[in-house]
């Protein structure tokens, strides 16, 4: 059942959570591994632009994509290694992350809880180092197999040599190199679950729940998350579109002290906190702005919205006001989350 389908002048409407009408010089839709060997046997693969697509739920697509766009349909998940503790269990790139969820939670292994519901494919999760309700997917990664544009080889990363950090890892880093074919991840039998991240314990406690299982946390951070976050099938988004930003512990200190409600959190690096971008964008007036069909959504400050037919320029011109006002305001530079393609930040 494997296949590779070349398509030329595609259109990525559909293929874009942000559901902007680009489209690809040339589009490859890999459905198995003998096509991914097929397809690695070009040398459009081996050199020049190169975009693999994913769900396209981590992406603003500014201009057309040069070259080559890649769609690996992937799929796969199988338990590798268990015993009483944990599991390692592989998941292929093209899955979806949130079916991944509950399989794991289905066969009662614990960790990924807090990341349900989360857009995007296996794939990506790695490379954005996909997070939530004080949980980053790295963690509970212990190897990603990709195919290394640099050498030409397939190879496999450990934890470590993925380079995680907040929103971020080697692959985001050098987004271009690498192709992300598999994730390995080593997940608990039964871990601490983490219920103190703001509004989880509030939800537990409406649904009755005083003892919790990873799935209740689950269902905690579906109920959360369906409620604050605009659904991608509803309207145009790439979840949040802005990062939290990381200042000096300082820094934010000063700011706090002239804005009292500004919520401030540690961050990885303990010299430095991480500030809330959703509350200076709200703060700027943002909330649930429209410039024609590009707006902000009005359940979330960090969510840029297509109401229908806005092109990636009146997007990317959108955002970018919203970062100068946060910065003429609050003197703090607020970065995108998503990939931006055909222009730079
Ligand atoms: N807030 C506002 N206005 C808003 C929304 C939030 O002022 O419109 C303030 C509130 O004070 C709220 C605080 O911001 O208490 C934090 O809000 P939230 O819990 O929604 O978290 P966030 O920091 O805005 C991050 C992630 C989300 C993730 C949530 C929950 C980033 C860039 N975003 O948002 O991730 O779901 O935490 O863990 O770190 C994503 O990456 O696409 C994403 C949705």
């Amino acid at each position: 059942m494997s296949s590779l389908r070349l398509l030329e002048n595609a259109p990525l409407v559909s293929r874009n959570t942000l559901r902007v009408a680009a489209r690809a010089e040339l589009l490859a839709e890999v459905r198995g591994r003998a096509a991914l060997d097929e397809l690695l046997g070009y040398a459009g693969v081996r050199s020049g632009p190169l975009l693999v697509l994913g769900q396209g739920s981590n992406l603003l697509l500014a201009g057309d994509p040069q070259g080559l766009v890649v769609q690996l349909d992937l799929r796969g998940i199988s338990i590798l290694h268990e015993d009483a503790d944990s599991a390692l269990v592989r998941a292929e790139a093209g899955v979806g992350w949130n079916d991944f969820v509950h399989w794991t939670l289905g066969r009662r292994l614990e960790g990924l809880e807090n990341l349900a519901l989360i857009p995007g494919h296996v794939g990506a999760a790695p490379v954005q180092n996909i997070g939530a309700y004080g949980v980053e997917v790295g963690e509970f990664i212990a190897t990603v197999e990709v195919f290394d544009r640099a050498s030409g080889q397939m190879c496999r990363l450990d934890r470590a040599a993925c380079g995680f950090a907040y929103r971020d890892s080697v692959f985001k880093r050098e987004p271009e190199r690498w192709i992300v074919l598999a994730v390995e991840f080593r997940l608990p039998r039964r871990h601490a679950l983490r219920t103190d991240y703001a509004g989880i314990g509030e939800e537990l406690s409406a649904m009755g729940i005083d003892a919790p299982r990873a799935a209740h946390v689950a269902e905690a951070v579906i109920r959360l998350r369906t409620r604050k976050l605009p659904d991608p099938a509803q309207i145009g988004n790439a979840g949040s579109f802005f990062k939290n930003p990381q200042v000096e512990t300082a820094a934010a200190e000063a700011l706090r002290a002239e804005h009292p409600q500004l919520p401030v959190y540690p961050a990885a690096d303990p010299t430095q906190r991480k500030l809330s971008a959703a509350w200076m964008i709200q703060t700027c007036g943002w909330k649930g702005h429209r410039d024609g069909d590009a707006g902000i959504s009005e359940r979330h400050a960090l969510v840029l919205v297509n109401h229908g037919h806005a092109t990636g320029a009146q997007l990317l011109d959108l955002a970018r006001r919203v970062a100068a006002s946060v910065y003429q305001r609050f003197g703090v530079a607020i970065e995108p989350e998503p990939r931006i393609i055909g222009a730079t930040w």
